[in-house]
């Protein structure tokens, strides 16, 4: 794929190869990512960081590497906040809003809607997250945590044995995962969840026709055995009709230390898009699991700010001038130990 220029709206758009060039980027950004060096490559350049849904960790990583490469950041953060409250068109908005930005960032609550802004859209567009559709750019920052931790067990993607744990019908991060680790060989998937929350056809299909070996199960324990991965996930209550559904299945896949000692290989690696559902109804992630050092939950998320800046230097034709703008840190990083 031509990332120069390009929208990013879906998984399908990568095969291997671009997957291997945008992590190679990534790492060459991890210095300037924990500000060892910085660089102003972006100097001039806006990104229109748009998102008409809730977001913690998107927003907030979109926007500091775009920050890190020096270009400045405009948000929307609801829809009550746009001309979208009055009536205007997406196709409208995308039109205005590619006029002001370089490049644009968009969550939004329905399926496809990302696809059809980029179609109005002057200038690129990256998927934040449309509906319970897809969400990119976390499958990339998630495959790339999955190779790093792995890497330290001699592993790699090839032959990975996965659990995907939780809300696997309306839960979009799991949909773009599915859709890139089946360009893997050999991937063995423990697919774990409520009957009614099961992972929606076409992606079993496509799981399928990938020689994707799958598992379902409503059994966390014999999910869980077996795997190199854990990937825990959250009741979507947003994409229920109602929210007395959504409780139903609150805290029926709860992981703690002791479920996971009885049943896991000791290298298994814990990980969650996030946020993590923390109530104590459904406490999917229990904290005596803050003590387990294959926790990787917050290395994955430090992990989204290298992959968005791969991901704006790719799109914005930069990568090979970040070196060259590299200049040293002036202020003092982190805490005084
Ligand atoms: C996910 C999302 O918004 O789809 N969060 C995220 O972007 N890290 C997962 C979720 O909200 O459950």
């Amino acid at each position: 794929m031509d990332f120069s220029g390009n929208h990013i709206l879906s998984i399908d758009q990568f095969d291997r190869s671009d997957i291997e060039k945008l992590f190679s980027v990534a790492d060459k950004l991890e210095p300037f990512a924990s500000k060892e060096k910085i660089t102003r490559v972006l100097e001039g350049a806006i990104l229109g960081n748009m998102f008409f849904e809730p977001s913690t960790r998107t927003r907030i990583s979109f926007g500091a590497s775009f920050n890190l490469l020096g270009g400045n950041v405009r948000e929307i953060t609801e829809v009550g906040s746009s001309s979208l409250a009055k009536g205007e068109s997406l196709a409208d908005t995308a039109q205005v809003l590619s006029g002001y930005s370089d490049i644009i960032v968009l969550r939004h609550p329905e399926n496809g809607s990302v696809q059809k802004f980029a179609e109005a859209s002057r200038v690129p567009v990256i998927n934040a997250g449309d509906g319970s559709n897809e969400h990119p750019s976390q499958a990339l920052l998630d495959l790339y945590t999955i190779q790093k931790e792995l890497s330290q067990n001699k592993k790699n993607l090839d032959n990975l044995r996965i659990a995907l744990v939780g809300d696997l019908k309306y839960g979009r991060a799991v949909h773009s995962l599915c859709k890139i680790l089946s360009k893997y060989s050999n991937v063995k998937m423990d697919l774990v969840s409520p009957e009614e929350l099961q992972l929606p056809e076409d992606l079993l299909n496509q799981l399928t026709d990938a020689r994707v070996s799958v598992n379902q199960t409503e059994n966390l324990e014999e999910g869980i055995s077996e795997v190199d991965i854990i990937y825990v996930t959250r009741v979507q209550e947003e994409r229920f009709n109602n929210k007395e559904d959504a409780n139903k299945y609150r805290g029926l896949l709860s992981l703690n230390q002791s479920i996971y000692t009885a049943n896991c290989e000791p290298n298994t690696v814990i990980m969650h898009p996030l946020p993590r559902d923390s109530r104590s109804d459904a406490n999917e992630l229990d904290r005596d699991l803050y003590a387990n050092p294959n926790l990787a939950i917050f290395r994955q998320a430090d992990n989204g700010v290298v992959i968005r800046m791969a991901m704006f230097a790719l799109v914005l034709g930069v990568e090979g001038k970040i070196e060259k703008t590299a200049k040293p840190v002036n202020w003092k990083v982190g805490l005084s130990s």
